[in-house]
């Protein structure tokens, strides 16, 4: 090559810039803006495709391939892993509970009692009272000897575990309903509680005592 004629034979664009050390600026210009004419530096390239691999391995690892799992999956199965335990929790009182059993051996217990009254005398005093009688109508009276979604010992297990039925129409006037205390309260925990409500109405369960 001869270097005399080496500017007329490679064109002063960018691969030349860079060799020669030298700012060659593009021929237009709009607004009073010129544009550089230079390879971009190589850490910079390095950052833009670097990027773009990442985004690839990442797509791959964890939308495609699923090895890693994301977030909302951990959730998820730490959820259904809960609901489990609690099914299954659900399963094994149900399994040794009946009314006979309230009655008679939960509900002359007097350590089983008073931790149903407890639990009673943190959340559910608010809307059925101090003595059950539901004074300001926010719940219905424990104490009036009716029991409006049957009156044994389970149904009212039922009632506090899974709250109004899904027909109920509720209290009247407001048609306030009972919320779902299983979603708080173990089994263990709420038969606790019937104990408790049992405890206050000996005349009621009377029929269960042998
Ligand atoms: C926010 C107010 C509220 C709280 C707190 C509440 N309840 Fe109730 N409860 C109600 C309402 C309203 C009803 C009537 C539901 C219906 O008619 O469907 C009811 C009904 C009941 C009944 C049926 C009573 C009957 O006469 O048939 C029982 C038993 C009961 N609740 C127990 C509990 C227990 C135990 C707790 C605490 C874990 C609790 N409640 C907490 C509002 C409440």
């Amino acid at each position: 090559m001869n270097p005399e004629n080496e500017p007329q034979e490679e064109p002063r664009r960018a691969a030349f810039a860079t060799k020669k050390g030298e700012i060659v600026i593009r021929p237009h210009e709009y607004d009073g803006i010129q544009e550089y004419d230079q390879k971009l530096p190589n850490w910079w390239l390095l950052t833009f495709f670097g990027a773009i691999l990442f985004y690839l391995a990442y797509w791959l690892v964890y939308y495609q391939a699923g090895w890693i799992k994301t977030d909302t999956e951990k959730v998820t199965a730490a959820i259904t892993d809960i609901q489990n335990q609690k099914k299954k929790a659900l399963e094994e009182t149900l399994a040794t509970l009946d009314d006979q059993t309230l009655v008679q051996e939960w509900a002359n217990n007097p350590e089983i009692v008073a931790s149903g009254q407890q639990i009673y005398s943190t959340v559910c005093i608010g809307c059925h009272g101090p003595d059950l009688d539901a004074p300001l109508k926010l719940g219905l009276s424990l104490v009036d000897g009716e029991w409006k979604y049957g009156n044994r010992p389970m149904d009212i297990f039922k009632l506090i575990n899974e709250g109004s039925p899904a027909d109920s129409t509720g209290m009247a006037p407001t048609g306030a309903k009972m919320v779902p205390w299983g979603a708080t309260y173990s089994p263990k925990q709420i038969a606790e509680m019937v104990a408790f409500i049992i405890s206050k109405n000996p005349d009621d369960f009377k029929e269960f005592q042998n």
